[in-house]
């Protein structure tokens, strides 16, 4: 029987997604996460406790079990696990793209710098180093301008800027997020153009160098600042063919320069008219629960061709099983403890809407970006064109009722299956 090791961070979204493609497959699953006793979902299978957060010592525990234990495959969920799965791959000869590639993923600064030495399209950037002031970068590179951290995902600490006095406050905003007061010696930023148009997401997945594209996902609701609040994703793309095949062409290059080899990649790439420039490749697949709202051939998973592709097993059909379909990652509307949301049977009655799941449970404290780190909640939905799974996600939305409490202390920071900000 094949033996994979699926890393899992401490509380993960979709670990259950997986652990049902491994059981479809007929594979013998071991769970690699930070706390063993933390993972209900992986009962039933052998769990090895490996800190994920330091990738060298967790590659040397992964190599040492499967000298008894031989490993077919090592499967990163999300961000937390790719370095030591990329580490340990490498050292055990197992498909990984290399370290240095997926390192590269992880750094927002590092991956502009490989990008440009690449000449990839990308937006114009200047790295301010902590202390250095960050205005004064800013009206270099040009108004309007978006400022980040170098590494945190899902939009967290990601603020538009129009003039100096928007761009200071916004990386004051972010030094205080990343836990410092403007005084103490600052972490460094990234601060890029603001690149206007729409956004896309690429699904992809990589095989001995080659991008075969999953799904393009439009993102409809305009993403123009001052805060990235991802909602809407669409599938597939309602862009020309054309642009369609520049976003492609533009994401095989953004992985080719990275080095980026084998498996799932997440891109996500600006259009404007006819020219695109990639915001940000992640080495992993879509976050969240948002790979439910895909499935290919004859009702495929994500989750099953990435075990396929690291197993060497063959993809079969990829095309998408259905005409169009859509997820919507539910909006925290305030910061405060989440008492209740209501009308889920009503939106789950709109034709057209096949699942919501509401990730933090009652008593949760929530709060928007650009400090927030999880989404409220997922919606799928499919139809016939991307424009009726849109339309049915909007009127869906808008029959549940979200109550926060900003007046109640937070119980504690989160709710049950929280964390995983990459989105
Ligand atoms: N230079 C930019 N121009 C326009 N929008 C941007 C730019 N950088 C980031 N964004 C917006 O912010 C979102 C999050 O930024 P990103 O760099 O992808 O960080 P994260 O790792 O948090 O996802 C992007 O999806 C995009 O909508
Ligand atoms: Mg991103």
């Amino acid at each position: 029987m094949r033996r994979v090791l699926l890393l899992l961070p401490t509380r993960a979204y979709r670990a259950a997604d997986f652990l049902e493609a491994a059981r479809e497959l007929g594979v013998e699953v071991v769970v690699g996460a930070e706390e063993r006793h933390a993972l209900d979902e992986a009962i039933g299978s052998r769990v090895i406790e490996l800190p994920l957060h330091r990738p060298e010592i967790a590659a040397d525990a992964i190599v040492e079990f499967a000298d008894e234990a031989p490993l077919n495959a090592i499967v990163p969920v999300d961000d937390a696990g790719v370095a030591a799965a990329s580490l340990a791959a490498e050292r055990l000869g197992l498909a990984h793209s290399p370290p240095t590639a997926t390192a590269l993923t992880r750094e927002k600064a590092a991956m502009r710098r490989r990008l440009a030495q690449a000449g990839v399209r990308q937006p114009d950037f200047v790295v301010v180093a902590g202390g250095e002031d960050p205005v004064a970068a800013a009206a270099r590179l040009g108004f309007p301008v978006v400022l980040k951290p170098l590494e945190l995902s899902g939009s967290q600490g990601v603020i538009r800027a129009d003039t100096p006095e928007e761009a200071a406050a916004a990386a004051a905003r972010i030094q205080r997020l990343l836990g410092h007061s403007t005084e103490e010696a600052s972490a460094p930023l990234l601060i890029e153009r603001f690149v206007p148009g729409v956004e896309v997401a690429v699904e992809g997945l990589l095989s001995g160098g080659e991008l075969h594209t999953l799904a393009i996902f439009d993102k409809p609701d305009p993403l123009d600042g001052p805060y990235f609040e991802e909602t809407l994703y669409i599938t597939p793309s309602r862009l020309p063919d054309e642009v369609q095949r520049a976003v492609q062409d533009l994401t095989g290059a953004a992985v080719a320069g990275l080095g980026l080899t084998e498996g799932p990649v997440h891109a996500e790439v600006r259009v404007d008219g006819d020219a695109a420039a990639v915001i940000e490749v992640a080495a992993r697949s879509i976050g969240g629960l948002c790979a439910r709202s895909l499935r290919f051939g004859l009702g495929v998973s994500l989750e099953s061709l990435i075990l396929r592709h690291a197993l060497n097993l063959p993809l079969r059909d990829t095309t998408a099983a259905h005409a169009a379909s859509g997820v919507m990652m539910l909006p925290i509307p305030r910061a405060g403890v989440l008492v209740e949301v209501r009308g889920r049977e009503a939106a789950l009655e709109v034709p057209g809407i096949v699942g919501l799941e509401i990730t933090i449970a009652p008593g949760g404290w929530v709060e928007p970006l650009p400090e927030g780190d999880r989404y409220l909640g997922f919606m799928f939905a499919r139809g016939e064109t991307p424009a009726a799974v849109e339309s049915a996600l909007r009127r869906a939305h808008a029959k549940l009722e979200v109550e926060v409490d900003p007046n109640r202390a937070p119980r504690r920071r989160s709710g049950s299956q929280d964390s995983e900000a990459g989105r």
